[in-house]
């Protein structure tokens, strides 16, 4: 029987550790016969991947953020991955929507209603099948990071933004509860893959 498509995000802090996490997923929606597709937010397509730099390094204010990570976000949704779903692929996608309300609406404090106009406009009814968010305290998050790479505009936000960002993320699990999994991100690598694994076993996936 062919594997349906499925469109699957991944949300958190910076420094949530996800990335490797989504590697591992994509490994085992293949290994079950999936054709999956991997991508990410902002970017994705070449007008997105222009747009997220600017984004990233840029100084604007919170509205031209949010216009550009949704603009970029259209572009990617036309030309990667509704047209994947056709395909009947599973897309893995780093990041969406629940990173603006979390990011823009909760760390800069932009109006969640305006943000809501732009999802509608930009998305309509498309969401994602499942939502996989690691959380975990900003605090902690901020440890991991200092280990790594040079900052972007968001990695160089203090503790209290990313608070917000994180209470963000929990005002929006709660309006999907049954999209949005909570993943406790602050545990060793291999917990954190096992409440992953539970996730898609629950959905036998
Ligand atoms: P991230 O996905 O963490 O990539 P990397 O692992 O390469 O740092 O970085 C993207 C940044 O963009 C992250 O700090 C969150 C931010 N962002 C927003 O502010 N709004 C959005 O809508 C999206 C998708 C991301």
């Amino acid at each position: 029987m062919p594997v349906p498509a499925r469109f699957i995000t991944f949300e958190g802090i910076d420094g949530a550790g996800k990335s490797t996490h989504v590697d591992a997923v994509a490994r085992r929606l293949r290994s079950a016969g999936a054709a999956v597709l991997g991508t990410r937010e902002p970017g994705g397509t070449v007008l997105a991947e222009q747009l997220r730099k600017l984004v990233l390094h840029e100084t604007m204010d919170a509205l031209t953020e949010a216009l550009l990570v949704f603009a970029a976000r259209r572009d990617h949704l036309q030309q990667v991955i509704a047209p994947a779903l056709a395909r009947g692929e599973t897309v893995l996608c780093d990041r969406f929507t629940d990173a603006t309300f979390a990011y823009q609406g909760g760390g800069r404090r932009f109006d969640l209603a305006v943000l809501a106009q732009l999802e509608q406009w930009v998305h309509g009814d498309l969401q994602p099948d499942l939502t996989i968010w690691f959380d975990l305290p900003a605090a902690l998050a901020a440890e991991r990071r200092a280990a790594a790479r040079e900052p972007d505009r968001f990695e160089q936000q203090d503790i209290a933004f990313f608070e917000r960002v994180r209470e963000g993320y929990l005002q929006r699990a709660k309006q999907a509860p049954h999209r949005i999994v909570r993943i406790d991100a602050s545990l060793d690598r291999d917990a954190v893959w096992r409440q992953i694994a539970g996730a898609l076993e629950s959905r036998q996936w």
